[in-house]
């Protein structure tokens, strides 16, 4: 638990599993299951397993009086029918309300402790050219990762003065084309891409602006953090390291030195993690203002975000103005002033804001020898169109969006239709015990890391990405044809002269 609340907090795919049956965000669930069920401690058997529940759906989810949910105004069996399913359908206005509470409540914050901050949406939770244009008309920045991400902001047009450039390990073409557009900053995550940038800058005629991405130790994970001397992982630096970098980055007239970059993690609960990360990085901060001040300070992103019922993220409002007065804190018992601060939100702007659905194909009651049983309703989509179950044991929901049903919930699993045990889409859940084939299934809070880490498994094509708002629907993402498979199979003989 979590700043002394009563609430019940999950982090990633790990569930505390503590039940509060007097907390309004559970007034829907009654049921503890008990010692011979399949499900895990956390999940509860609701009253009602039509409910949508708060928080993890968009805000405009709701049951029309046919039972069909509708998302942004039209309802999911219209939006399966014209474009088919497996779909992601992302509500714009969830979006964009999500990305102007970050913006504002941040700038809020700022503003009472008389700095400024800048909020760049990280592109890898999910980059299209329509999500890039919704969070910068709302006055994000965006953060990109490669070359990819970097030219479907630029394709969006992105003023390039407002892109970071991230990654571990950024190629020289990669780090040539960023400067050449005029990329606002690339944080540095090595020793090596000081002198690839200083040079590129150097050839480019620019003087670049970077910051350095130093590890600052804090470790999220679950609902705290856990202090480590020794980070043992790929991304930025050691205090020490970091030390020497931006003394080696002053040395260069090409490269100009903003501040440090820190990123905890990701799906953080809480601000007890960024409070303890700023505080040891505001540390070096104030030892390298002895050779100059220091612009700006970027705390990078994790918010966490609803994915069940059960999780409860700290509102953002609250969590920009603690962050903001731990950093002003730390600051004033240093006697040093404030400095601009980023952060970095991927997930916390797009993750409830899409919702995937999914045809029931088949459904299978599976026995075990214990006399426990769970339904496998088998849908057709799977760890193609979301593989954090598989690749983090994450956990989701589902409800059917099709009609509504009076039927006794039973522990349900909905699975892909992969050739593998493990291609899980929602590993526990409660369905109505009729849900049946040709059932419309919604799994919300997909918006992030889902089509961004889709891929081709089996050879099922990746579906199409839909946005919704005030009634109105239109492809943003075009889903992949057998034709678009097959078309870059060179052995084909239509392909034949790519060989
Ligand atoms: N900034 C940096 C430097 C990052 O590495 C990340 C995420 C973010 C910002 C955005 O974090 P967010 O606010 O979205 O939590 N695929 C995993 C998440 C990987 C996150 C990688 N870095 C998942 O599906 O949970």
């Amino acid at each position: 638990m979590q700043g002394g609340s009563s609430r019940c907090h999950r982090i990633g795919a790990v569930s505390c599993g503590v039940l509060s049956r007097d907390n309004s965000s559970h007034d829907w669930c009654s049921v503890l299951h008990t010692a011979d069920s399949l499900a895990p401690e956390w999940l509860l058997e609701p009253r009602d397993a039509n409910a949508l529940a708060a928080g993890v759906w968009p805000a405009s989810a709701q049951r029309q009086p046919d039972g069909a949910v509708t998302i942004g105004g039209i309802a999911a069996t219209e939006l399966a029918q014209t474009y088919g399913t497996p779909l992601l359908v992302l509500d714009e206005d969830e979006v964009r309300s999500r990305a102007r509470a970050f913006h504002d409540s941040f700038a809020d914050a700022a503003a009472e402790h008389e700095t400024t901050t800048r909020v760049y949406y990280a592109g890898k939770a999910f980059l299209s050219t329509a999500i890039a244009r919704w969070v910068t008309d709302e006055g994000l920045n965006i953060d990109v990762c490669t070359r990819g991400e970097l030219e479907v902001a630029l394709a969006a047009g992105v003023d390039p003065a407002r892109i970071g450039f991230h990654g571990n390990n950024k190629s020289v073409s990669e780090i040539e084309r960023a400067v050449a557009v005029g990329i606002g900053t690339i944080i540095i995550d090595s020793a090596i891409e000081i002198e690839r940038v200083a040079a590129a800058a150097a050839r480019a005629g620019r003087v670049q602006q970077v910051l350095v991405r130093v590890n600052s130790g804090v470790h999220a994970e679950t609902h705290d953090f856990l202090a480590t001397a020794h980070e043992d992982q790929k991304f930025g630096m050691t205090f020490a390291d970091a030390e020497a970098a931006v003394a080696r980055i002053r040395e260069l007239p090409a490269l100009e030195f903003s501040g440090l970059h820190c990123h905890i993690g990701s799906q953080i609960f809480g601000v007890a993690g960024f409070r303890e990360s700023a505080s040891r990085v505001l540390e070096l901060h104030d030892r390298l203002r002895a050779g100059g001040e220091i612009a700006q300070l970027n705390l990078g992103g994790g918010f966490g975000i609803a994915y069940t019922s059960v999780d409860d993220p700290t509102p953002i409002e609250q969590l920009a103005a603690e962050i903001v007065t731990a950093v002003a804190e730390g600051c004033a018992a240093r006697g040093i002033p404030i400095p601009a601060l980023a952060f970095e939100p991927g997930r916390a702007i797009v993750g409830t804001a899409g919702v995937t659905l999914y045809e029931v194909g088949t459904t299978k009651d599976v026995r075990l020898d214990s006399g426990m049983s769970r339904l496998y309703v088998s849908v057709d989509g799977g760890m193609s169109d979301n593989a954090r179950p598989a690749l983090y044991g994450a956990q989701f929901s589902a409800r059917i969006a099709s009609r509504v049903s009076q039927e006794s919930p039973v522990l349900s699993r909905v699975v892909g239709k992969h050739c593998e045990s493990g291609d899980i889409v929602v590993d526990h859940e409660y369905l109505p015990g009729d849900v049946t084939p040709g059932d419309l299934l919604a799994v919300p809070a997909t918006g992030a890391y889902c089509v961004s880490l889709s891929s081709n498994y089996n050879h099922v094509p990746r579906p199409a990405v839909v946005a919704v708002s005030e009634g109105r629907s239109r492809v943003i993402v075009r889903g992949e044809s057998i034709e678009d498979l097959l078309a870059r199979d060179a052995g084909i003989s239509t392909n034949e002269g790519a060989r």
